[in-house]
């Protein structure tokens, strides 16, 4: 079409030369995940010496050692701070609790409408132009769209790697302010090199697996448990996938036939999420697949619109519950250590869907068996993710507990019965301390 190509061709730099343009006191938000725009972060960490308080706003990034040069280092603290939109790397967590950072509490499926500056460069990865001027965020549709409004320059990395997905996940170049291009895999996760679950990971994915019925639609999200679940419901029938973040094992459970998406009562016949993580052979199934669509995550991660699935299931972690059943995700005690992803939105989803299950799992112990955390109260100063409302069921490797509705009595003694059996009559004193049990 006129003028698309000539269009593309004045935008077209250097991830160098785009980076020069930052100025000291900027706000640059980088796409998260397979989105992260590796060669702009570096071209930018290389200008530190340059450049004072530019402050850097991220949800997960891709493992830090895909970087050339980090700009959350202490050394550059001067020149980078951090809003931390979720912590999930080492490095990012501990900007954020030695200062060079903070975190900003909200939900996903809000960042963009909450979001409270105006961003001088939004930066994101994505696929090669088609001939009508499109760009797709392919495997990380997540943050762009809901952030546009508040952009003053939109920066593409354009990388044939970068697949093209359908949905709702697409830019104009007449949309766009700058790009570069790079011809590099996309950051990416090595399924093949994680630990084998341990007992307590299988025994926790074997009592959630149970629960799961036909029919069900499944949010999983990565880590040892939810590849436990996902391979023990290889033999279930017609589950569909509205998640947050589409991962290998759920991709699995496509290929073996378990998840056929037919039952599905919302995009029925789809796989919906918000952004992809995992391996090329992921990258591959996900390009060019009528049967996957990306959509920002104010829409994916709406609990109403996750709610709108009949049977919807969530999987999620927490770090300790509380005998009402409030889960602390996010901190232990004041020690910030991860953010709430989708985890509430998609608890909240599940508890309002017809026939839904949200299941929050947690190890019984922690620090090699010396801490419950299965607890009277939550450790002071613990943010609280998911409250005592919207709590469905608690899951340890000693079972399910069902909470949803239940009294604070009820819960308690449940709470208690999936306790590490080390703790169970330290907790029972406490409980009846603090009146929870008579
Ligand atoms: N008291 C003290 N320490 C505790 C603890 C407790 N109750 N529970 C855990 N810990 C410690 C562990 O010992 C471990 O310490 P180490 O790193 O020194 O070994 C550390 O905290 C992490 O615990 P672990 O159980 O291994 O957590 P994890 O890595 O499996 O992550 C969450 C769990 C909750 C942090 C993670 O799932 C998360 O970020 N969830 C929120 C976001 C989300 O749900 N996203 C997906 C939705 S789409």
């Amino acid at each position: 079409m006129f003028g698309i190509q000539e269009d593309y061709e004045n935008k077209l730099a250097t991830a160098g030369e785009i980076a020069s343009r930052v100025q000291s006191n900027d706000v640059i938000y980088l796409n998260a995940g397979s989105g992260f725009p590796i060669t702009f972060s570096d071209a930018l960490t290389r200008r530190a010496s340059e450049l004072r308080n530019v402050r850097i706003a991220h949800a997960v990034r891709p493992d830090p050692t895909m970087l050339e040069i980090d700009y959350l280092c202490p050394e550059y603290a001067d020149s980078f701070t951090l809003i931390c939109e979720y912590s999930f790397d080492r490095v990012a967590r501990e900007a954020v609790t030695s200062g060079r950072g903070s975190y900003r509490p909200h939900y996903p499926s809000q960042s963009g409408m909450s979001w409270p500056y105006e961003i001088d460069y939004l930066v994101t990865s994505a696929s090669p132009m088609d001939e009508h001027g499109y760009f797709s965020f392919g495997a990380a549709a997540c943050y762009p769209p809901d952030f546009l409004p508040q952009t003053r320059r939109l920066v593409l990395e354009v990388n044939p790697h970068q697949p093209r997905v359908y949905g709702d996940s697409f830019v104009h170049i007449s949309q766009v302010d700058a790009l570069y291009e790079v011809d590099e895999p996309i950051p990416s996760i090595d399924v093949t090199s994680g630990a084998k679950p341990t007992e307590v990971e299988e025994a926790i994915g074997a009592h959630v697996a149970e629960l799961i019925e036909d029919r069900s639609t499944l949010q999983l999200g990565i880590g040892a448990v939810p590849d436990v679940v996902a391979r023990l419901l290889r033999d279930k029938k017609d589950l569909g996938i509205h998640t947050e973040m589409l991962s290998d094992p759920l991709v699995m459970l496509v290929e073996c036939g378990a998840v056929t998406n037919r039952f599905k009562t919302f995009h029925p016949g789809r796989i919906v999420c918000t952004c992809c993580f995992g391996s090329e052979k992921l990258y591959r199934y996900i390009a060019d697949n009528p049967a996957v669509e990306t959509y920002p995550i104010s829409y994916t991660n709406n609990p109403e619109n996750i709610a709108r699935n009949y049977k919807q299931v969530s999987i999620n972690a927490t770090l300790q519950v509380d005998f009402m059943g409030q889960c602390a995700s996010e901190s232990l005690g004041t020690r910030h250590y991860s953010g709430i992803g989708g985890q509430w939105e998609f608890t909240r989803g599940a508890y309002l869907s017809p026939g839904g299950k949200g299941f929050i799992c947690v190890r019984s112990t922690a620090k090699n068996g010396t801490i419950s955390t299965i607890t009277p109260t939550l450790s002071p100063g613990a943010a609280v993710s998911i409250t005592r409302n919207d709590v469905h069921y608690v899951v340890t490797e000693y079972g399910a507990a069902l909470l949803k509705g239940r009294t604070i009595e009820e819960r308690t003694k449940s709470l208690i019965s999936i306790a590490h059996p080390d703790f169970r009559d330290e907790l029972t004193f406490e409980a009846k301390r603090l009146c929870y049990l008579t």
